[in-house]
């Protein structure tokens, strides 16, 4: 029996995916036997993806925030790739700005906000709807963050994230009744050029490791694997769900920096309910 994660026979089209988490997810489509549509806004990120699979794979530069560049990548990939589309993962966006709401400029929020938020409305109400009206079902799945849920002092980036956790909900019950699937992941930290932005100084990552149980940065495979799950016939009861994959950031908030129960309490308790002999 085939694998339940294949994706032979299946297009996805990932937006943001020249780049880290996007571009694990197409190399790891490709890999297991499917084809994909790329809309990504750096043009020498898609230049650099042409070259993975020339039959299988399609490139746009375009944005996720102009309706007109995603009915280009549906339109081409329904007509050129060799299966049809059944999957769209929303991986564009841009990273947050470091500062607190009296230094955060409104033009600012808004860009961030549109990145995420309105980007993965514009991408669902355009390629989702094709999706849904073509009949053959398919599997929806959105860029969440471990932010959505634990914003710390985080502001557009963490507020936009959690709308996304709302939207996909929201799809999810809207599309059910037409076999398509909706749902979200929800990263830690993870290792792509999101984190180093190549416009900000040099930034130490140790906090961030600190914060993760796992005691590790991410790695973006590791995400493209649970997307991929996702999108394969083996997610066919999951729909409306954000899955947390995290390192163990949220079910460790307020502990990491003990690493588990504090040594000397652990000690003392230890003593208490086993006495020396
Ligand atoms: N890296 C992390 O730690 C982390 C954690 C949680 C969630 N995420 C989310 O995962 C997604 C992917 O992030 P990543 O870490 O792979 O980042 P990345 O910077 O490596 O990739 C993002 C890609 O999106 C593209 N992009 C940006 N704006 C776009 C637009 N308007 N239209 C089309 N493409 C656009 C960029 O060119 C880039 O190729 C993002 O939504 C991010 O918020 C990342």
């Amino acid at each position: 029996m085939m694998p339940p994660t294949r994706q032979d026979g299946h297009g996805v089209i990932v937006t943001g995916g020249a780049s880290g988490i996007g571009r694990a997810v197409v190399e790891l489509v490709l890999q297991r036997g499917g084809c994909v549509g790329v809309v990504d806004l750096d043009p020498s990120k898609v230049d650099d993806l042409r070259h993975l699979h020339p039959g299988r794979l399609i490139t746009l530069t375009g944005s996720v925030l102009d309706p007109d560049a995603l009915r280009r990548a549906w339109t081409g990939c329904t007509a050129e790739l060799p299966a049809p589309v059944t999957g769209l993962v929303n991986c564009a966006g841009i990273p947050p700005a470091p500062v607190g709401i009296e230094q955060l400029e409104i033009a600012d929020w808004t860009r961030i906000v549109d990145s995420h938020l309105h980007g993965t409305f514009v991408s669902c109400k355009t390629i989702g709807a094709e999706l849904a009206s073509a009949g053959r079902g398919g599997s929806i799945v959105n860029l969440a963050s471990v932010l959505a849920f634990r914003p710390g002092p985080v502001l557009a980036y963490a507020a936009a994230k959690s709308g996304v956790v709302s939207l996909t909900s929201a799809l999810a019950v809207h599309w059910a009744s037409q076999g398509v699937r909706v749902n979200a992941v929800a990263p830690g930290w993870t290792d792509t050029p999101f984190l180093r932005p190549k416009d900000r100084a040099p930034r130490d990552l140790g906090p961030i490791v600190s914060a993760t149980p796992m005691g590790r940065l991410l790695q973006p495979r590791e995400i493209a694997e649970v997307i991929c799950f996702l999108l394969s016939p083996a997610a066919s009861a999951v729909t409306g769900s954000t899955i947390p994959c995290d390192g163990g950031v949220m079910a460790g908030s307020g502990w990491a920096p003990y690493g588990g129960f504090p040594a000397a309490q652990a000690d003392a308790c230890a003593e208490r309910l086993m006495p020396a002999t």
